[in-house]
């Protein structure tokens, strides 16, 4: 289905995301439940602009992150993607924080000597076509540096959505960790690990984030698509109670509890999802960026040693509005602000 779309919006990941050069060693991991159209589109693209694609196919492992490492051959797939210069993972139970993946990543701490990465779990023609084919990706980036440079000179943020979500929190410092932006721009330097473009994340002093974060949509794990509203009342950076109708409430709050861990109450971050075309699928990676969303993260902080949790979830406020100290830049999903530039490159990417 859509072969030529998807070959052609692989083909542009390639050049436009990795700026892969004639000669370079390509691994394409994925496993049993990985849509293979997309893995072979990957794999012909990389052979028609000169690179060496390796495609590793593998017994689909029983889960993912640390959870895959028994289905997982450790050394070998770490003596092959070391010695790659791009590393693209299709896996279903994806690989990403597996050991694989932090003795790569994480032991190594020069990033020359690690491969380029992606994570796009559960990528199908769609959501190649979607989130890359269609990207005008030289628009894409200047908007959201753009936005990143409004939100960096930002102390106070305050958030709503017409679900009921609202909640403010002061900026950390974001010359620091604690307050690093990370802007998913689509480009990938050497030895990085980015996903697809459409998000600028960072997390909140927490200690100032206060309010009502109802999670529409999509939460994962452990849940996917909602069939009902989470309501979670946050206090000091931690989620304090949880309710909504039907099952998924309770079942986050199960699942949150299992781990015996208060650090898995903690809102790690949140990110603008600003993927021009981005879908709600279910497949997190683009749900991530539905635009005018805010994502909101749970538990384990990246590159945050003080605040690792056992796991971590995903979920999304549709229709956000924003304000950054008192200037509204979303109003219900619409790019409204802060500058007339920001809102015509909104245009421009068609919102
Ligand atoms: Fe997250």
């Amino acid at each position: 289905m859509y072969e030529y779309e998807t070959l052609k919006a692989c083909h542009k990941m390639l050049v436009e995301m990795f700026h892969v050069y004639p000669g370079e060693v390509i691994v394409i991991t994925c496993d049993t439940a990985s849509n293979m159209n997309v893995v072979e589109s990957t794999a012909k693209a990389a052979s028609l602009l000169g690179c060496k694609p390796l495609v590793v196919k593998m017994p689909t492992p029983r889960g993912s992150g640390r959870a895959a490492d028994p289905d997982l051959a450790i050394d070998a797939l770490v003596a092959l993607i070391k010695n790659a210069d791009l590393w693209i993972e299709y896996n279903h139970e994806w690989l990403y924080y597996s050991t694989v993946f932090s003795r790569i990543f994480v032991d190594e701490t020069d990033p020359a000597k690690r491969p380029q990465h992606t994570c796009l779990v559960d990528a199908d023609e769609g959501m190649m076509i979607r989130n890359v084919g269609k990207v005008d990706f030289p628009v894409l980036r200047e908007f959201l540096y753009k936005v990143a440079d409004v939100t960096r000179a930002a102390k106070h943020c305050r958030v709503t959505s017409p679900a009921g979500t609202d909640i403010e929190w002061d900026n950390a410092d974001p010359n620091t960790i604690e307050g690093h932006l990370a802007v998913c721009a689509g480009e990938v330097g050497p030895g990085e690990s980015l996903c697809l473009p459409g998000q600028i994340g960072w997390s909140p002093d927490f200690e100032t984030l206060n309010g009502v974060l109802v999670i529409e949509g999509v939460l994962t794990p452990p849940i996917g698509l909602l069939k009902n509203n989470v309501k979670l009342t946050v206090e000091k950076g931690y989620i304090v109670k949880i309710e909504g109708e039907g099952s998924d409430a309770k079942r986050f709050e199960q699942w949150l509890a299992s781990f015996h861990s208060k650090s898995m109450y903690l809102v790690a971050h949140l990110c603008y999802a600003f993927g021009p075309y981005s879908q709600l699928t279910g497949s997190i990676c683009e749900d991530e960026r539905v635009w005018g969303a805010t994502e909101w993260g749970f538990g384990n902080v990246g590159g945050q040693p003080k605040h690792q949790a056992p796991s971590h979830s995903d979920g999304l406020c549709l229709n956000s509005s924003m304000w950054l100290d008192g200037k509204q830049i979303l109003d219900q999903g619409v790019v409204v602000g802060p500058t007339q530039e920001i809102v015509e490159l909104a245009h421009k990417l068609g919102h």
